[in-house]
């Protein structure tokens, strides 16, 4: 097992009505502002909730902040916050909200020349607003992590920051907050969980058990909840699940001690920069084909993923393409295809795409031995 740093400061407050709860979190002095997405909020009840739990506190609202949310519109919160002099941020809906919400926390008490400069970790940042979440849409584990992932329209790039500086104070899951969740979203959310565990699980082993089971454990608990919640999206069991899983995926827990592979996103956020495609869906569109290129170095865990998580059994060259059929089964099971051909992807797009990765001079994989080259081979085999 590797060495390892673990702290996680985020309280969880989980369960039906736990929004009543938010009060009680926020200090009763603070100027809050309260962001939200589209306006799923207003249709499904979580704004009353949220607004009679905080009758109370001052409120500022800022609205708009859309899917893979954007410079342009979190510049605009930015501007509201400093004019309000708001002194606390609270996050309501799905991941995009909550990362659009990381940039504002930490963009409001800056003061450098280019706010921009916040994500890629190009300028350091020294203070943030504190913030805190109501998660409506399971997928990203942003409620219980320090990233945000953010698009700008200008020049089509979408890019992460992390900083501990931005972890929410404290995250309310209420599973029946998701029930009014469309199917596309609930399919995406189990896909985009299914892929951070396998990118902290899918690469060599170095005799980390604790961590192989636990991600084993979510593994297998998005494939037998996931499609429970997608049959029956008020069944609150198994969106209950679904959404514990989805945290547990991505609040770092699993990556403690352990080689990660983070390539499946990175290239599925070009693939998203470039002709917005849904966060999770390019990601069924790289991962499948990312573990056939990659079938060799990846074996031995492969192995184990195929007898553990689908119980295969055979030859060692069975299991290992079991595995592989298997996990562009599940995605497909979801309603996501994992050819880039069924998206706007072809090949002008894998130009565009390997010339972004030389230009960075950048590797990835656990061997860092995904070079562009090779990002250019696994979206030419899912074409
Ligand atoms: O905007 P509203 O009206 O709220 O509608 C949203 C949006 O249209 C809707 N929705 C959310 N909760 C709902 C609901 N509709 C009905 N009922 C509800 N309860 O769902 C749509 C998608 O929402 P979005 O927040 O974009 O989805 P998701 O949670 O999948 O977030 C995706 C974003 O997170 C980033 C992605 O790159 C993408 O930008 N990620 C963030 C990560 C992190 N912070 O650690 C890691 C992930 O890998 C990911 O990159
Ligand atoms: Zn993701």
């Amino acid at each position: 097992m590797n060495n390892f740093q673990y702290h996680n400061p985020v309280r969880i407050l989980f369960g039906k009505g736990q929004i009543a709860q938010l009060s009680k979190q926020i200090p009763a002095e603070a100027k809050v502002m309260i962001t939200y997405g589209g306006g799923s909020i207003f249709k499904n009840g979580v704004y009353e909730q949220v607004k009679t739990a905080l009758k109370a506190h001052q409120i500022v609202e800022f609205g708009g902040i859309e899917a893979n949310p954007t410079y342009e519109t979190l510049m605009q919160a930015v501007a509201l916050g400093r004019a309000e002099h708001v002194d606390f941020l609270l996050a309501v809906g799905g991941g995009s909200v909550l990362d659009g919400t990381k940039f504002i926390a930490a963009a409001i008490p800056f003061t450098g020349e280019d706010a921009w400069q916040i994500v890629g970790n190009r300028a350091k940042i020294t203070t943030a607003l504190p913030l805190g979440s109501v998660l409506t849409l399971p997928a990203t584990g942003s409620e219980m992590n320090y990233y945000a992932v953010i698009s700008r329209k200008e020049t089509q790039e979408k890019k992460g920051l992390g900083n501990p500086l931005v972890y929410p104070k404290f995250s309310i899951l209420d599973p029946e907050t998701t029930f009014s969740l469309p199917p596309r979203q609930i399919a995406n959310g189990i896909a985009d969980a299914f892929t951070h565990v396998m990118e902290q699980y899918m690469t060599y082993p170095v005799r980390a058990e604790m961590q192989d089971r636990m991600a084993e454990a979510v593994l297998l608990t998005l494939i037998d909840e996931g499609p429970k919640m997608m049959a029956s999206p008020t069944d609150y069991d198994a969106a209950a699940n679904v959404m514990w899983a989805a945290t547990m995926a991505l609040n770092g827990l699993l990556a403690a001690g352990v080689p990660t592979d983070w390539a499946t996103h990175q290239i599925g956020h070009e693939l998203t920069a470039l002709h917005g495609i849904d966060h999770a869906r390019t990601l069924a569109a790289v991962l499948p084909h990312l573990l056939e290129i990659k079938k060799d170095t990846k074996r031995e865990k492969l192995i184990q993923y195929a007898k553990r998580v689908w119980q295969l059994s055979g030859t060692d060259d069975e299991l290992v393409a079991g595995a592989i059929q298997k996990t562009a089964d599940f995605y497909e099971s979801l309603g996501i295809p994992t050819k880039a051909s069924a998206y706007p992807i072809g090949e002008e797009t894998v130009r565009e795409v390997v010339k972004r990765f030389t230009e960075r001079g950048m590797n990835f994989g656990e061997r860092a031995d995904i070079t562009p080259e090779v990002v250019g081979e696994i979206l030419e085999l899912s074409l």
